[in-house]
This record gives structure tokens, sequence and C-alpha cells, in this order.
């Protein structure tokens, strides 16, 4: 391996910068020259790349966001688009991708490297935490953080005006940050895409909580749950429990952006390092990631076939604590 591409796609999160600056300095470290492609798959398609050096991802750590830019390419889901992807890659004699992004960067990735036989690698950068094959995903921990501490805010105007509020967090098809956030910030309950709660359980439970004098009541939803959106909930929760002041928040795209919180850029920076040295070792087709605090190696296509599970113990601990 002489010369790699590293490119960041779909939605952006916290750490990419970390987990670029990673691959780049693990590159030159190794006497690898390596190539920042610009806009996720676009660039690669319209050949927007340059070489990067050490310095030029200096102070990059600490910030959100991905100085590489990131893009949901349209173009690269056509046979035609990936087929201008290989021209340029092989014009700019590339031996290997490196790739930084959630589960549709990982589709894209694992259907070139299966036409083009090219090596691919795959860094887990979402902050959904939906990828099987690690623990976390590069930018959960910031989301969770940023939820949670807006939770923590809104609890504060929840408690003075004895109100109850709904805030759904970011999540369309995995309830991973609404659970995380919600046992850190306190949540009375949480509902997920993965579940089938129901209203009348939802209603059950904050009955309970108004018996046992709840001083303050937040219940999480993501964006994804079968019940529909927070207003929705909301607005059917209101019919049966008048006796409630209702309030919604949509925290939204708050929970993208912001510094890297210190987990995140180390698991970034792990994950980087891992990422060039598995491509040295030969590693091909397969997504970095960390289970039990260990670099693990796994086929791409084995990454985004298996849906994560939540952990269900947490839904148990989240109900004891909710009395
Ligand atoms: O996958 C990350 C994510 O932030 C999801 O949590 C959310 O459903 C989606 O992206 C939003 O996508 P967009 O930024 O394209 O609206």
């Amino acid at each position: 391996i002489k010369k790699i591409g590293v490119l960041t796609s779909g939605g952006d999160a916290p750490g990419m910068n970390a987990a670029v600056r990673a691959v780049v300095r693990a590159s030159i470290y190794y006497g690898i020259e390596v190539y920042g492609i610009y806009r996720g798959y676009d660039g690669l398609i319209n050949d927007k790349m340059e070489e990067l050096h050490v310095r030029s991802v200096s102070n990059i750590l600490s910030r959100g966001g991905t100085f590489l830019l990131s893009a949901r390419s349209e173009a690269f889901r056509t046979k035609e688009g990936r087929a201008k992807a290989y021209e340029n890659f092989k014009a700019r004699e590339l031996d290997a991708l490196v790739v930084i992004g959630g589960d549709g960067s990982f589709t894209g990735a694992d259907i070139f490297s299966q036409e083009y036989d090219v090596p691919v690698i795959g860094i887990p950068g979402t902050i959904d935490n939906d990828l099987a094959g690690t623990d976390y995903t590069i930018g959960f921990d910031t989301a969770c953080n940023t939820a949670r501490e807006a939770i923590d805010k809104i609890r504060d105007t929840a408690s003075s005006h004895d109100r109850l509020f709904f805030i759904e967090v970011m999540g369309r098809d995995a309830g991973f940050i609404a659970v995380n956030s919600a046992i850190g910030g306190g949540a009375v309950a949480m509902i997920v895409p993965e579940h089938n709660w129901s209203i009348d359980q939802l209603i059950k439970r904050l009955r309970k909580g108004a018996a046992n004098q709840k001083a303050s009541n937040v219940v999480i939803i993501a964006e994804g749950c079968k019940l529909g959106n927070a207003y929705d909930v909301a607005a059917k929760v209101k019919e049966q429990l008048d006796y409630f002041d209702i309030r919604v928040t949509v925290l939204g795209h708050l929970q993208r952006g912001g510094s890297p919180t210190t987990m995140d850029r180390v698991l970034a920076s792990r994950l980087g390092v891992a990422a060039v040295e598995g491509l040295r070792d030969g590693q091909s087709k397969v997504m970095v990631g960390v289970i039990n605090n260990r670099i693990t190696y796994t086929p791409i296509g084995e990454a985004i076939k298996t849906v994560k599970r939540l952990d269900d113990d947490e839904f148990r601990i989240a109900k004891i604590l909710s009395i």
C-alpha cells in the first residue's frame, strides 16, 4: 500500500475530524501518501481531492463537523457514478479507500469494492450508534452528552412549572441516543423505534409517577418511534391525562454538532490508526471497530446486514429508576 484516499460520508458526526487526522498521521508515519477526498463519494466522482500532510490536519481534533465535508451521494448509487469514481481512483493511483461514515456509506463501499475489487476499510462514524461490529460509533458519545445536557436544562424549567415534557432526540431507526440520554437525564420513560410501546403503557407509567408525587416528568422520544413524533405522542397523552401541563422540544440537528467528547476523540484516534494498520496487514472490505475495548475487523457486508440490538437491561434499569 503506497497511496490511500480518505473520505467522510453521510450524516456528519463529532469526531470525524479526529478520525481523519488519525488516518492522515498514521499513513504518513508508515510512509503512505494520503489523499483527502472532498464531500464524500461525490468528490471521488468529480475528482475533488488533494494530498494531505501532517500539518494539513493541525487543530482539527477538537472541531465538530468534518473538514473534508460530507454528502449523501445520489450519483454513487448509480453504476455510472461508481464507474466514474473508479476511473479517478485509478488515475490518481490510489491503492485503497478509507470511508468514515454510517450504514448508507458502507453499503456504497461494499458495492464499490465488490464491483472493482478495490481495497476498502470502513470507520464507523455516526451519532446513531447503529452499526454492528463495534460497541460504539464515533459521535455517539458527544450526541448523547449534548442531548443529556439539553434534558438537564429542560428539567429545570419542567420542575419549576410542574410540567410534562416530551423531548425528541435523533435516531430514525435506532434508539441508542434515546436510551442513553434518557438514563443519563433521568427520564420517566423512553420510546424507541425498536419497541412497540403503546400509549396506554406510557400513560400507566406517568400515572404511577403522579401518584408518587413525581416532581418533574421528562419523556424521551426517538424521532423514528412507531407512535409518531413527539408532537403526536404529546397530543395522544393529553387526550387522557389533562392534569399535566404539556410541552414539546425537538432537539434536531443540535445533536450532530459541537466539539467531540474525550471518549469520541480517543475512539476516533484508535480507529483511524487501526484502519491504516489494517490496510498494511492486508485487511480489505472490513469495518474497523472496538468490541470489549479491543480493535476488531468485521466484514463490511456483515456490519451492515446485522441489526445491532438495544440492551434490554438498560430498559429494566430505566424502569426501576423511574418510580
Ligand atoms: O444518521 C444520522 C442522523 O442524524 C439520524 O439520527 C437522523 O435521522 C438523520 O441523520 C438526519 O438526516 P439529515 O441530516 O439528512 O436530515
